[in-house]
Formats: C-alpha cells, structure tokens, sequence
C-alpha cells in the first residue's frame, strides 16, 4: 500500500471562506474527507499536512523523505510560485511530487504563472477545483505502480 503525503500550503485552511471565485466553497475537511473517500477505492494510505509557514513544509518534506513515504500531492499555495527553499527540499529527497492548484493559475496574474516546482514534478494539474487532487493521486499512484523496484521517480 502507498503512503501519500497530502501537502496543502499558506491560506489552504482558509477554504469556504477564502475567494469562492477561485477556490469554490468546500472547506479543506471537506476536501481530505473525499480523499479519504478515494483512498478506501485505490487502495493507499494518505497523510495530511498543512502549513502556513515555509520552514514547516521544508520540514515535513524532509520526513516524508525518511519515513517510508511513497510520494507526495502538492497545492503549495503562493509558495508555488516564490520558493526557493520547498524547491530544493524536495530535490533533497527521493519523494515523487505532483503539483495541484485549485485553480487555473494561467488564467489570473502574471505572476501565478511562474511555477518553481513544475519542473521537477512528475505532473501539474489545476484549474478544475478539488477535483485536481482525485487526479493528482491517480496519476501519482499509476507512475508508483509502473516503477520498476529500486529505481527513483523523478
Ligand atoms: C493556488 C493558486 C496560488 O496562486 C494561490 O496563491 C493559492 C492557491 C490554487 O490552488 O489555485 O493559494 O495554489
């Protein structure tokens, strides 16, 4: 069974409440209880962190390199698209990530669309509200199922 870490950045608590417009109106309870609606379905054991503060995502990024987890579903929020330092966190371990949004980032300021983790994810998907973390895991969980035993995912 996979252990998938579910990483949700700054302002991600403030669902419901927070910018309907962009992020719809479920609560971010509401968003894990469908995970963990779909976790019972697939099969994989999910872990849920979030974070408002930049040195605690680098931190649980760092255990979840260290304690058996298979791979990780990022929305990091604003740090998307300012950090340097969850960047290189994930490049400091072995921990396939895919990047999620909530919403089309393309489709807003200029500056959403700069993206310091795309490149080193397997795969970003946004714009389609809660439903990108449901795609988010089938894709991770597929790329983890089609790993050949031993050999990284990057
Ligand atoms: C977001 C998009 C980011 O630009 C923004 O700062 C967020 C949420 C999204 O899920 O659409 O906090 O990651």
């Amino acid at each position: 069974m996979f252990n998938i870490l579910i990483l949700q950045g700054p302002n991600l608590n403030r669902l419901g409440k927070r910018e309907p417009g962009h992020y719809g109106t479920k609560t971010l309870d509401e968003i894990h209880g469908e995970i963990e609606m779909l976790a019972k379905q697939e099969g994989f054991l999910p872990v849920f962190f979030q974070s408002n503060h930049e040195g605690a995502i680098v931190d649980r990024i760092h255990a979840a390199g260290e304690d058996g987890t298979h791979g990780a579903i990022a929305n990091l929020g604003a740090y998307t698209h300012t950090s340097i330092a969850i960047r290189d966190a994930f490049l400091s371990v072995d921990l396939p990530v895919v990047e999620v949004h909530l919403s089309n980032v393309h489709r807003r300021e200029s500056f959403r669309a700069t993206s310091l983790l795309s490149d080193i994810a397997l795969g970003t998907i946004g714009g389609f509200g809660p439903v990108v973390y449901r795609l988010g895991i089938l894709g991770l969980l597929d790329a983890l199922q089609r790993r050949s035993p031993g050999s990284p995912l990057k």
